[in-house]
């Protein structure tokens, strides 16, 4: 079974630290960065313990404790920007560290909103560390500037304790876990076409739920399993969220064979099985404008592996990329040059053409786990051996990701 997706993880968390009653999480992800989600919720008054395969979380009943220290947010962008909403409308002072990459981090984009809607943020230079004094909220109706859905949640979060409605318009649908985990356990928001809403005062509820395995993660399998013919992969308990499957639908397009096996939901997240064949021929595909948001976690790998499909990648509008856990881009562009690829960069994305063969080279990781990852599925049809630095990176994500690796290959 895939490790509990990251994103729902970190939704699950903090919505059941928050929640009265306890919360049983299963399959909760393994990745460094939910954890820190979790190690937040306990600082702030949340219980956590585990029991097997399952956590069990009792929540504060909407009332934040002031922790005696700063929140650590470790590596993770999701937690830093999501838990910035959940305080935000708490009668107290947080602040927010992070490691030397979350630091650099934008949180400009949370802080606008929040702060139309009545909190006070004080940041060093646009990043963490970061201030939030919290207290009163008012609804607002934000029109999102940029696809994020870290931003949407944060103003999710304190628009659940906001006196009045909170509405947001979204250009490109982001990824819906929260809303999702909002109603699991038991918020009520309302979709009127491309607007969200949300009344404050609403209690939340402890549930029992599993998290779906992870699409992200499960993208670094499901890309080797194109670069091999005769590749069979059946992966179960995946997360299916339409919102987050484009890349099946790129995979299709590029040549694979998936068939969907079953498919059923659980609290709002379509969890299902699929499997995976290369087809005849990998040919490459060209992802821009809303695509390029929806595939932003999966674009390392299919960058990656473009060189090896017939016809090339052209990447545009994903300067997102590069304000990710690295400058994914440049290290994109950087590590295909390793491996001997001819590869251009552009401030937005980059041209990968085809047909290419690569040699196996020195990668650098830059710290960051997809990068880490991306590259691992990249040095498996390369000529030679890869050496990957910061490969230890993976674990913020999937820590399993190398016994996961070995186990599938056949040699
Ligand atoms: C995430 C949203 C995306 C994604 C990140 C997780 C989430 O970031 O890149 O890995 O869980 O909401 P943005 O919302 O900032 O684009």
């Amino acid at each position: 079974m895939l490790p509990g997706d990251k994103s729902i993880s970190h939704r699950y968390a903090m919505l059941a630290g928050f929640a009265k009653g306890t919360s049983r999480l299963t399959n909760f992800s393994t990745g460094e960065d939910p954890h820190s989600s979790l190690g937040c919720m306990v600082a702030m008054g949340a219980k956590v313990t585990s029991v097997g395969k399952t956590i069990e979380v009792t929540g504060t009943a909407g009332v934040l404790a002031q922790p005696k220290s700063g929140l650590d947010c470790g590596n993770s962008g999701s937690t830093m920007r999501m838990l910035a909403g959940l305080v935000a409308a708490q009668d107290g002072v947080y602040r927010f560290t992070g490691d030397e990459s979350l630091t650099v981090r934008p949180m400009e984009r949370i802080r606008g909103p929040l702060e139309q809607m009545g909190a006070h943020i004080e940041l060093t230079d646009g990043h963490a560390p970061m201030t939030v004094r919290g207290g009163l909220l008012h609804g607002i109706d934000f029109e999102a500037p940029i696809a994020s859905a870290q931003v949407k949640t944060a103003v999710l979060f304190a628009g659940l304790q906001a006196a009045g409605t909170t509405s947001i318009a979204e250009k490109v649908r982001t990824r819906d876990h929260s809303e999702h985990a909002l109603r699991a356990f038991g918020a009520t928001l309302e979709r009127k076409d491309e607007r969200l809403s949300i009344t404050g005062g609403q209690q939340l509820h402890a549930i029992d739920v599993t998290v779906p395995g992870d699409m992200s993660s499960a993208a670094f399998f499901l890309c080797a399993a194109l670069l091999f013919e005769d590749s069979n992969l059946v992966l179960d308990s995946l997360g299916m969220n339409p919102t987050r499957a484009t890349l099946l639908d790129v995979i299709s397009a590029m040549g694979g064979v998936i068939k969907v096996l079953d498919v059923a939901e659980q609290h709002g997240e379509m969890v299902g099985t699929i499997q995976v064949n290369r087809g005849r021929v990998l040919r490459g595909v060209d992802i821009s404008g809303a695509l390029a948001a929806q595939l932003i976690d999966e674009l390392p790998v299919l960058a990656a592996i473009a060189p090896y499909t017939t016809t090339g990648m052209k990447i545009r509008d994903a300067k997102e990329l590069r304000v990710k856990e690295s400058d994914r881009i440049a290290l994109v562009v950087k590590n295909l040059r390793a491996m001997g690829a001819e590869v251009s960069e552009h401030e937005d994305g980059m041209d990968i053409p085809g047909g290419q063969t690569l040699r196996g080279g020195m990668i650098d990781s830059g710290f960051d786990h997809r990068i880490a990852m991306a590259f691992s599925i990249a040095a498996l049809r390369a000529e030679g051996e890869t050496t990957i630095h910061g490969a230890e990176a993976a674990s913020i994500s999937f820590p399993e990701f190398f016994t996961w690796l070995e186990e599938l290959a056949v040699r």
